[in-house]
């Protein structure tokens, strides 16, 4: 049977955090936290995915609306992880096959060392087969007990165990590979004679024990991968892991990152060859970079879409835009959702966009505001360049036609259009359509007085007169 099925427990508070937020629901890496062993188990093979939630069961359950290979199981009172997996069972009830066990604070756990162990599971016909590793210090951990030929008799807690079963360094996991009719089998048959007095789902191995069944174990060469998040120091250490992951295999594909200590990528970031990746880069959303991008430091980027050779200088911004190749942004610029940049566009210092369409080769270098535009192609918007989109209750569109030339310290009033090949006179404030190949000039007439400020120096100016 090659079914796979995973429970991912998760209903525990995290008290250790000292949050208003459920352990398993803060940010890692720019995605929560259990969302790593949820993907590790998809990837190793695991077609339905049973999470267990307790604490606030809704922020949880939120998170996975609408995907369908999710069920949640509620558990509204922690009593151990044995009673976890029961509370499982009932969504499971005609699944056969394997049932992989993993914990929702457990993010470093990877597709690899999961895919080893349901392999080594069905080499052995295993019953249970239990992730461990060797540790230096297992205070805390459950250990694990073996007979001579090897395999698991037993995992005693931190709490019930004996001084000499203390010394023992190889420590459960809390990750598991079990045939699901043991499984659930066993799990209704736990009791909470222990210490803690918890439902225990280690006990299910000393059960397959007794059975006769094969327990095995599976290590786990890193130990940091079954390392679990109790509270923010732990957090910020599984995300330098992960980030630490994210980077090399980025480079490794080609991408050159500057400092990789210092390049904060997150996991669905894609970005192309010979890109070039500054310090302080900041590329999160499933952001997709082309080839032979330079990124330079304190860039952010995020939910957006860029081509190939584009640059982007420092201290720019770049939210939910699409860019096209070739295109020059910053330093310092400022894209907003629904900017979309064509080939070769030219944005510059103090420049910020939203909801604009900029044809080829355009050109914004510098201070200027364009929102809920329409900009052709060949044009050139000079500086100080402000599109009136909003009139203080509604936004309107400002439409730029091909070749137009906007000359500096212009407003155009919108809803308004401007033709192709048209010029518009420096200062100018626009309030009605240019027509195409027009010069446009609406500005106040310059007055010349001549000799004025002299006449005023000598006194000779009268008061009347201005
Ligand atoms: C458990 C193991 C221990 C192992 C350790 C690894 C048992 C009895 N012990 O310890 O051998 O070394 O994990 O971290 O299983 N959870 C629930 N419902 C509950 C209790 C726990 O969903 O009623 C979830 C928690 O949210 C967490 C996971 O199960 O994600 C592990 O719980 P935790 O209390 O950290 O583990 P221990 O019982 O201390
Ligand atoms: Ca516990």
């Amino acid at each position: 049977m090659n079914a796979i099925a995973a429970i991912i427990l998760a209903a525990g508070k995290g008290t250790r955090m000292k949050s208003n937020l459920v352990k398993v629901m803060h940010d890692l890496a720019g995605a929560p936290l259990i969302t790593y062993p949820v993907n590790a188990a998809r990837r190793a093979g695991a077609s339905r995915m049973v999470v267990v939630i307790g604490h606030q069961a809704e922020t949880v359950q939120s998170h996975y609306a609408g995907q369908e290979d999710m069920a949640f199981a509620l558990q509204a009172e922690q009593n151990g992880t044995g009673h976890a997996v029961a509370c499982a069972a009932p969504l499971l009830r005609e699944f056969q096959g394997k049932v992989l066990i993993l914990c929702g604070d457990v993010p470093l756990i990877t597709e690899q060392t999961l895919s080893g162990m349901v392999l080594q599971h069905g080499q052995h016909g295993a019953a249970v087969t239990v992730l461990t590793t060797e540790v230096g210090n297992p205070h805390g951990y459950g250990r694990i007990l073996k007979n001579e030929a090897g395999h698991v008799t037993g995992i005693v807690e931190e709490k019930d165990a004996t001084g000499e079963q203390r010394d023992i360094r190889e420590i459960n996991s809390g990750i598991y590979c079990v045939e699901s009719g043991f499984l659930f089998d066993a799990v209704a048959g736990l009791s909470r004679d222990n210490a803690q007095g918890e439902y225990y789902l280690t006990d299910i191995i000393r059960m397959a024990a007794e059975r006769g069944l094969t327990c095995i174990s599976h290590h786990a060469a890193d130990a940091r991968e079954v390392m679990g998040i109790n509270d923010r120091v732990q957090l910020a250490e599984a995300e330098a892991v992960l980030r630490r992951r994210i980077n090399e295999n980025h480079m490794r594909e080609g991408v050159t990152l500057r400092d990789p200590n210092t390049a904060y990528l997150d996991p669905g970031t894609v970005i192309g060859r010979d890109t070039v990746i500054h310090p302080q880069v900041h590329v999160s959303g499933n952001s997709v970079l082309g080839e032979g991008c330079v990124i330079e430091p304190s860039v952010v980027i995020r939910n957006c879409r860029i081509g190939n050779g584009v640059t982007v200088k420092a201290g720019s911004v770049l939210e939910g835009a699409v860019v096209h190749d070739a295109v020059s942004i910053g330093p310092m610029a400022h894209l907003r959702p629904g900017t979309e940049l064509l080939d070769e566009v030219r944005i510059g210092n103090f420049v910020e966009t939203k909801k604009i369409v900029m044809g080829k080769g355009s050109k914004a270098s510098h201070l200027t505001y364009l929102g809920d535009a329409s900009i052709g192609s060949g044009v050139n918007i000079g500086c100080g360049t402000i599109t009136c989109n909003y009139d203080g209750v509604a936004k309107h569109r400002t439409i730029i036609g091909d070749n137009v030339f906007v000359g500096s310290d212009v407003q155009l009033v919108a809803p308004v259009t401007v033709g192709s090949n048209s010029l518009i006179a420096a200062g100018s404030t626009v309030t009605r359509d240019v027509p195409a190949d027009s010069l446009a000039i609406a500005r106040s007439q310059q007055v010349n007085k001549e000799g004025w400020v002299k006449e005023r120096a000598q006194g000779t100016r009268r008061k009347a007169q201005d």
